[in-house]
């Protein structure tokens, strides 16, 4: 046979176009697209069915540790078999440093915890919170051209946070070295005062974690974040973009020809704070409503509206879950459920890895309100190219890797976390019902999940250097 594996009668889908064709794998990768090819040693027949590039996921978090003690349910095991299970083929985690440590060593350590548990293929991108000398000069820059070519930065986090004399040295190094940055956008001290007050009036429960970081944190934090990648004269993208005015400050410097590139997540267009007031009144245990903390918190109908509206506009160049997964009944009993723990102790994050794709295939495609193929650039292509992985990643073409997923449309479906694979107790979208899902995941050639069961392997998904990011090119002026 000429090929290991042909997909036959496919409705292939890109962000370009949409064809029919047979797909011919060779060694994990797409050999031949035609139709009535060869035999394979294996057949699918995808008659019906759309068959899309694999999902590229630019933002989770596995296997990260907490500098709280609070713990990331999931590792690069559960995480990845997740993620294979709602049709997503390439993640892209953090190796986050801590303050004190070099970053070379945070890249080590989380290498030694992907390494022989991925399912699917992984990069990472850096997680800078110590700008020392030596990183700025010697660490970040190697680390860079080894394939680390990018890199988030966050305004607020005690532990993480930079100020902004340090951003402006990070964001300089992205821009000598080709990198793209990743910003978290909200004003600390603001997020700070505000907790100090609501706590001493004794407003503890999960829904006053939204009321400790109303949008104008956001918006400030924006606006800054572009007035120092302008200075700098370096594309940024702003990660997890919850609203209006966090979008009107993005809409205006992509007007004024800045490459500020936007992020936005399912929480943000499925979720609203009211769902962090639920159970607002128990009195010990747990609160529903912590299930629902992250940060920016979800805000309101107005806003989701203004959401999908950036999505169908161009705003956004990528759609990610921000897959930040903690145990709602943690053995720890300190977080989630806590012994009454006020909002400010909960860890910030929701799960999301496995449920991204097919709640905007349902909401987005579906609905109409975006076409299958910026579908694709959002979850896929984008993504791929937004961190120097296209075209190996991120398309339906000769030469890529044969990542790529069947799709189940016109099926009704209630979303229950009985039936995901992450290793978290719950999930924000319980009860939630779509009409798609991704029925057949490949990586690489092989089947890593069917019908709603894994079928990968520890082990077989591998590490993937990145190439400098074409969006992160400075932008080239035309002299006059
Ligand atoms: O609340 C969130 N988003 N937690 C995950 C960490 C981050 O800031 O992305
Ligand atoms: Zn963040
Ligand atoms: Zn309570
Ligand atoms: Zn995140």
């Amino acid at each position: 046979a000429d090929f290991d594996l042909v997909i036959r009668n496919a409705r292939c889908v890109t962000a370009a176009d949409i064809f029919d064709a047979d797909i011919g794998i060779k060694d994990g990768r797409i050999a031949s697209l035609g139709q009535q090819l060869a035999a394979g040693k294996e057949e699918i027949d995808a008659a019906g069915r759309y068959v899309l590039p694999g999902g590229v996921d630019g933002h989770c978090h596995l296997d990260q540790p907490m500098s709280d003690g609070s713990k990331i349910a999931d590792d690069f095991l559960s995480g990845t078999r997740s993620a294979a299970c709602g049709g997503t083929t390439t993640v892209i985690p953090f190796a986050c440093q801590m303050k004190g440590q070099s970053l070379r060593a945070a890249v080590e350590d989380y290498h030694l915890r992907a390494g022989d548990k991925a399912c699917i293929d992984y990069a990472f991108h850096l997680i800078v919170s110590d700008p020392t000398p030596h990183v700025l000069t010697e660490e970040l820059p190697a680390l860079i051209r080894e394939g680390y070519t990018s890199f988030k930065i966050y305004m607020t986090y005690d532990d993480l946070k930079l100020n902004d004399r340090q951003i402006l040295d990070v964001l300089s190094v992205a821009r000598d070295e080709g990198a793209m940055v990743m910003l978290h956008a909200e004003n600390s001290d603001c997020i700070a005062w505000l907790t100090q007050r609501l706590l001493a009036a004794g407003k503890r429960a999960p829904k006053y974690h939204a009321a400790s970081r109303p949008m104008l944190v956001e918006r400030e934090a924006t606006h800054r974040a572009i007035a120092l990648a302008e200075l700098v004269d370096v594309p940024i993208l702003i990660v997890h973009v919850s609203g209006r005015e966090a979008v009107e400050q993005i809409q205006w410097a992509q007007a004024q020809g800045l490459k500020v590139y936007a992020e936005t997540c399912p929480q943000y267009l499925f979720l609203t704070a009211a769902d962090l007031g639920i159970d607002e009144h128990a009195q010990h245990g747990a609160h529903q409503g912590a299930k629902c903390i992250c940060s920016p918190p979800p805000r309101d109908a107005a806003n989701q509206q203004v959401i999908w509206d950036g999505l169908q506009s161009g705003v956004f160049a990528v759609f990610s879950s921000d897959h930040a997964p903690f145990r709602f009944d943690d053995q720890h009993g300190k977080f989630i459920t806590g012994q009454d723990a006020a909002f400010n102790q909960i860890p910030n994050g929701i799960p999301g890895l496995e449920t991204r794709l097919a709640l905007l295939f349902s909401a987005g495609v579906l609905s109409g309100r975006l076409d299958i193929c910026e579908f694709v650039a959002l979850t896929s292509t984008n993504v791929a190219k937004m961190y120097g992985l296209y075209p190996r990643k991120g398309s339906i073409a000769i030469g890529a890797d044969a990542d790529l997923v069947i799709w189940d449309t016109g099926l009704e479906r209630i979303i229950r976390n009985a039936d995901l694979h992450h290793a978290v107790d719950y999930t924000p979208y319980e009860g939630q019902r779509v009409q798609a899902w991704p029925r057949t995941t490949l990586s690489r050639g092989k089947v890593v999940a069917d019908a709603g069961s894994f079928l990968g392997t520890q082990g077989h998904g591998q590490f993937l250097p990145c190439d400098l990011p074409a969006p992160a090119k400075p932008r080239v002026r035309s002299s006059a």
